[in-house]
């Protein structure tokens, strides 16, 4: 009888300390090792396009190579890997140069162009965490890298819910996102030097819509599950409306869990380089060229109006490395020297 009362006290403490020790060991899991189940970097993979203006891709491509070391010096790497797609030998050698992976395509349609950058993402990274789409003329700072692991892994509390309605999601649970877009965007002229602001779009259907071309950013798992095609082959245009528009209709979910948000806020800078204004800076390839999207900022206009920077040197120095701002006025100066060179041919004879 004092057996069986011993074995059933016996059953009842060995039960208490389960729940005890199993109740610890989800509250460890849940607090202190999630982000670092897997050991090996958040690995970011940057996909571009380049089509003349060797001068330029040059610089964008060694600010990214950079921006990959100064990532992978941190506390907490963060490995970043380029893809470039080029129509020329010249892309190829600046590609090269600078440590991209590479591969040759025909210039247009545009669409086919970006797809066969993000499949030799596929190929060299299959197991890449989120791979960001910018153009040959975009640049980003070192916190648009961080912001966006900490949105793809769950780690981010600093940004609030989009939906200022939603209550703040407890930290155990905090949502992975799929897609990340920025809101606003710098664009910089650079032959004056002239800096301006933009909050973005006015008004838009959906988020991703909303959100700038420049710096968006797809996860890994996103990409698998469509197959590893973005856009549409034959597009010369509007390719990034397109993307958002796959998205939207092959993936509503994570579209509708896209994290878009004002970089201004967090330090984030994205900054669109334009060169139009240079006569001899390699045709019309700036599409929006500044004079455009000067139109596009007035009162009638799509994107929120233009706020001048007015200590340019100082805003680059604050918000990118220290090479950063001198690598951009010895790129100045050679396009001043080319064009130079191209409207007065004869005079170096
Ligand atoms: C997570 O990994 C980073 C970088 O490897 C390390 O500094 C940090 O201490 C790790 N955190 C935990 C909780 O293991
Ligand atoms: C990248 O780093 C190299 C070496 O420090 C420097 O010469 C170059 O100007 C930098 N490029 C940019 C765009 O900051």
């Amino acid at each position: 009888m004092t057996t069986l009362r011993w074995l059933r006290l016996g059953w009842i403490l060995a039960f208490a300390w389960c729940l005890l020790r199993c109740g610890t060991l989800s509250f460890v899991n849940g607090h202190e090792r999630p982000l670092n189940a897997s050991s090996r970097p958040f690995r970011v993979v940057l996909s571009t396009c380049l089509w003349q203006r060797a001068e330029l891709s040059e610089f964008v491509l060694s600010h990214y190579r950079n921006m990959s070391l100064e990532l992978a010096a941190r506390q907490d790497p963060i490995q970043l890997d380029m893809v470039v797609a080029g129509s020329e030998e010249e892309a190829r050698r600046v590609a090269q140069n600078y440590g991209a992976f590479y591969v040759d395509v025909q210039n247009e349609p545009l669409g086919r162009k970006h797809n066969a950058a993000l499949a030799l993402a596929r190929e060299q990274a299959p197991d890449l965490d989120a791979l960001v789409v910018v153009g040959s003329d975009d640049v980003v700072n070192a916190n648009y890298f961080v912001m966006l692991r900490d949105a793809f892994t769950g780690a981010s509390f600093a940004l609030q819910s989009p939906l200022p309605l939603m209550e703040p999601v407890p930290q155990t649970i905090q949502p992975r996102h799929h897609v990340l877009g920025l809101l606003d965007i710098y664009f910089l002229e650079l032959k004056s030097g002239r800096l301006v602001y933009s909050a973005g779009y006015k008004t838009f259907e959906n988020p991703i819509f909303g959100s700038m071309g420049l710096g968006r950013a797809y996860s890994g798992a996103l990409l698998r599950l469509l197959d590893w095609t973005l856009w549409d082959d034959d597009l010369n245009s509007r390719l990034d409306r397109s993307a958002a528009t796959n998205l939207i209709t092959r993936a509503p979910l994570p579209a509708e869990n896209a994290l878009v948000y004002l970089g201004k806020h967090h330090d984030v800078v994205a900054v669109d380089i334009k060169t139009a204004a240079f006569a001899s800076s390699g045709l019309g390839n700036n599409i929006w060229s500044f004079d455009i999207l000067l139109e596009a900022s007035s009162k009638s206009g799509r994107l929120h109006a233009f706020e001048d920077i007015d200590d340019v040197p100082s805003f680059f120095q604050t918000h990118f490395s220290g090479t950063f701002w001198t690598a951009l006025l010895l790129l100045r100066n050679e396009l001043i020297e080319k064009e130079r060179r191209a409207k007065a041919p004869h005079d170096e004879l």
